[in-house]
């Protein structure tokens, strides 16, 4: 099968960051379908061997065992082309049209890797240009707009030119092998759907750390927010991926129709969950991994009195006969003490304890998602003779299941694995336009409550795992952060 993947930002951050590493390895594991070309598109004056020698000079910064040799890099440059394209002028849509027609590929995949306000633009160009076929594919990254109103404009325009199975939006996460994996555990294997519910599960914490702080996107970032940036998609779509009923079978609206379940029945906001339920913070100079850092106020491109938050912890629940009364906490930010997301389903107490163990101890499943990709179940056991001598009998012990041990480390990664689902048509691993706007509605009374607050978000040191009222919110219901306890 014949392919063009046309990229809408081919010199952009996120083209070399993420998009071309995951093509090249589509391409050194044979599975990106043979006869393709990518075609980067941007505003500079670029022929194919200096886009080429671009592309090239960026792998430099990707891992060693990752990183094309010269022979590999020499045919894998072979499918690289490049198109000077100006999104506003149509004359341009119309090279690029020509340039598709000469080729006649069998699948034409639009990856709009752009600022998300030119998307509806870009996406009028290419109707009339005559690029909305049966056989054009639009991938669209997040965020997909900024609230609401403005997510719903996009995706009616989009809807005007194409047909929903055309439209694949993007949200990562879903692609991570981890993920994979907790569709696999939880509907894959018998064990676990009879305890996942309320009658065995005290609450759910599902942790989006990184160590990293906005890099070069100051500007992006600024006014974006955690909230928006990873909230409203990749926290609200792990929760999905934990909650949802089972689906009737693997196709994609079969599992979007139980993830939309799922955010229509996330508890609406009330004022006093509002107060009580949000903590938004920003990180101030500290130290990571031993390294001093400066602020978010400080780096490039940010205003220097920002109130934009780089840290969010909320708390919810899901009104469902599965779930009533079951806290879900999420938590992301940027620059805290390490890069480590995971997801801790908290199993409740024994009913009748006939054996004394530690305070706290009751079972847990850890999902990790990376750094690595793996399964911990904590359980209690009999305990050794200092157990014994400090009046315990239980004490605790986990089962560890490394993926990356048992499947080896070449496993296809997020990205890769999402351009070839585009490229093959497949839409499960993609998120529908009513799901979008589902997560915006609900995270839109919380970015009101804060353009109405007085109060900016609270300082955190680098460094840290948040603002204190994080643990404080936990707290209230009798529960602690994962490392706090
Ligand atoms: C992106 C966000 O969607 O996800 C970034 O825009 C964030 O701000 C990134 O750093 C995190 O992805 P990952 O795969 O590194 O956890």
């Amino acid at each position: 099968m014949s392919f063009d993947l046309v990229l809408f930002g081919g010199t952009g951050d996120l083209a070399w960051r993420k998009l071309m590493p995951a093509l090249f390895q589509a391409f050194r594991h044979g599975t990106l379908p043979e006869g393709g070309r990518i075609i980067g598109i941007a505003r500079d004056d670029l022929s194919d061997a200096q886009y080429r020698d671009l592309i090239r000079s960026r792998f430099d910064g990707v891992d060693l065992a990752k990183r094309p040799s010269p022979e590999e890099f020499e045919r894998f440059a072979g499918l690289l082309h490049f198109l000077r394209l100006d999104l506003s002028r149509p004359e341009d849509y119309g090279r690029l049209a020509q340039m598709l027609r000469e080729r006649h590929a069998d699948v034409v995949v639009m990856y709009l890797a752009t600022a998300p306000d030119l998307f509806s633009q870009v996406v009028q160009q290419l109707a009339a240009a005559g690029l909305n076929g049966a056989n054009t594919r639009l991938v669209l990254e997040k965020p997909l707009g900024h609230d609401l109103a403005s997510n719903r404009a996009i995706n009616e325009t989009v809807r005007s030119v194409l047909s929903e199975r055309q439209i694949f939006r993007i949200d990562h996460y879903l692609g991570k092998p981890a993920v994979q994996n907790l569709f696999a555990m939880r509907f894959g294997n018998a064990l676990f759907e009879p305890v996942w519910r309320r009658e065995h599960i005290s609450h759910i914490q599902i942790t989006i750390a990184e160590d990293l702080g906005v890099e070069k996107r100051g500007a992006f970032y600024d006014k974006t927010g955690a909230l928006r940036d990873m909230v409203q998609n990749h926290a609200l779509q792990l929760l999905c991926a934990l909650a949802m009923e089972p689906p009737i079978n693997a196709h994609a609206d079969a599992i979007r129709d139980e993830k939309l379940k799922v955010l229509r029945s996330l508890k609406p906001w009330t004022a006093e969950a509002l107060d009580q339920h949000v903590v938004r913070g920003q990180y101030a100079a500290g130290n990571v991994n031993g390294q001093p850092v400066k602020g978010y106020r400080e780096e490039p491109g940010v205003d220097p009195e920002s109130r934009t938050e780089t840290f969010v912890a909320l708390r919810t629940e899901i009104a469902s006969w599965r779930w009533a009364g079951v806290p879900f906490y999420i938590r992301t930010g940027k620059r805290l003490g390490s890069r480590e997301a995971h997801i801790v389903v908290n199993f409740r107490e024994t009913p009748h304890a006939i054996f004394s163990a530690p305070p706290g101890s009751t079972n847990r499943l850890i999902i990790h998602l990376q750094p690595r990709d793996g399964l911990e179940l904590h359980l209690l056991a009999q305990g050794s003779q200092e157990n014994r001598r400090n009046g315990q009998v239980l004490a605790p012990v986990h089962l560890d299941l490394d993926f990356d041990k048992r499947f080896g480390s070449e496993r296809v990664g997020a990205y890769e694995r999402l351009l070839l689902d585009v490229i093959a048509g497949r839409l499960n691993l993609f998120v529908r336009s009513d799901e979008q706007e589902a997560a915006w509605r609900w995270v839109e009374p919380v970015l009101e409550r804060w353009r109405g607050e007085e109060r900016g978000p609270r300082p955190y040191n680098a460094g840290t795992m948040g603002p204190s009222a994080a643990s404080a919110m936990i707290a209230r219901d009798g529960f602690c952060w994962s490392e706090e306890c």
